[in-house]
């Protein structure tokens, strides 16, 4: 189960700092987007929109009649409230809320590996898609972060593409390694901070475990004068079978 506690709280900290240091969800949310099999939607909804990373890309590239979303967090509201001024939000948690209407496009960038379980989560969206509706959403897969998996006991909700297939029609299904690099491993520990991301576990950093963590880091992830970190996004666009 997700500490979803934690995530919420850990999510309203980095809102001031969230955009100038999510580069990652930035590009995912493009690449997404360009994904779309269509560039035309009667109701879009999206959900985990935070401050709108993937919601401006979108009203560049795609006509809807209306939009609806979703956060567990409420301060979501503020954001979207300046791109979108009559979309509608329901706050809450995804996987807890009810909802009452169907779709045409479901869409999430980054957030539904945050969920207890993804499966069910998939499930409970793609009956909430209008005949020929479509979900779309990027998540991370296997790889992503394995440098740090160690240190911070991270377990990411992954995705089986396999256990996917056999429910849904798979339109797409992309997996691609990105590698970002940082000054130092403390840098690192700071990116998560600033993005939210480092809201998986309560993980105290006593002074002897980050020298450990910034040694063995140093020794093992470096290139040139810089350590790197691997991202691994998955985009999977279905629609029920
Ligand atoms: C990494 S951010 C991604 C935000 C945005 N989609 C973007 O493209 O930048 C993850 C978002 O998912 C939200 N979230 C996490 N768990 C959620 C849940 N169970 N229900 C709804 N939103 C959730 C968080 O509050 C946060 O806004």
């Amino acid at each position: 189960m997700k500490n979803k506690s934690l995530i919420k709280k850990r999510f309203s900290k980095s809102l001031k700092t969230y955009d100038d240091n999510a580069f990652i969800q930035k590009q995912t949310a493009e690449k997404l987007i360009s994904l779309l099999p269509e560039t035309s939607y009667e109701k879009v909804f999206e959900t985990g929109a935070l401050t709108g990373i993937l919601t401006k890309e979108l009203i560049k590239k795609i006509k809807f009649n209306s939009y609806t979303y979703n956060d567990i967090i409420p301060e979501a509201k503020f954001y979207i409230d300046k791109i979108i001024p009559e979309a509608e939000f329901f706050e809450g948690d995804i996987e807890e809320i009810s909802l009452s209407e169907k779709f045409n496009l479901i869409i999430s960038n980054a957030s539904l590996q945050w969920c207890s379980d993804i499966y069910k989560t998939i499930s409970k969206l793609t009956e909430h898609l209008n005949e020929g509706g479509i979900l779309a959403f990027s998540i991370f897969g296997s790889k992503n972060l394995k440098e740090i998996k160690r240190f911070f006991d991270i377990d990411n909700q992954y995705v089986d593409i396999e256990r996917l297939k056999e429910k849904y029609n798979l339109i797409n299904y992309i997996s691609e390694e990105i590698k970002i690099y940082f000054d130092n491993p403390v840098d690192i520990i700071k990116h998560f901070k600033l993005t939210g991301v480092n809201a998986l576990k309560e993980v105290s950093l006593t002074k002897s475990r980050l020298k450990e963590f910034e040694e063995e880091y140093g020794k093992k992830y470096s290139q040139g004068d810089k350590v790197y970190l691997t991202y691994n996004p998955v985009y999977i666009i279905l629609y029920s079978k």
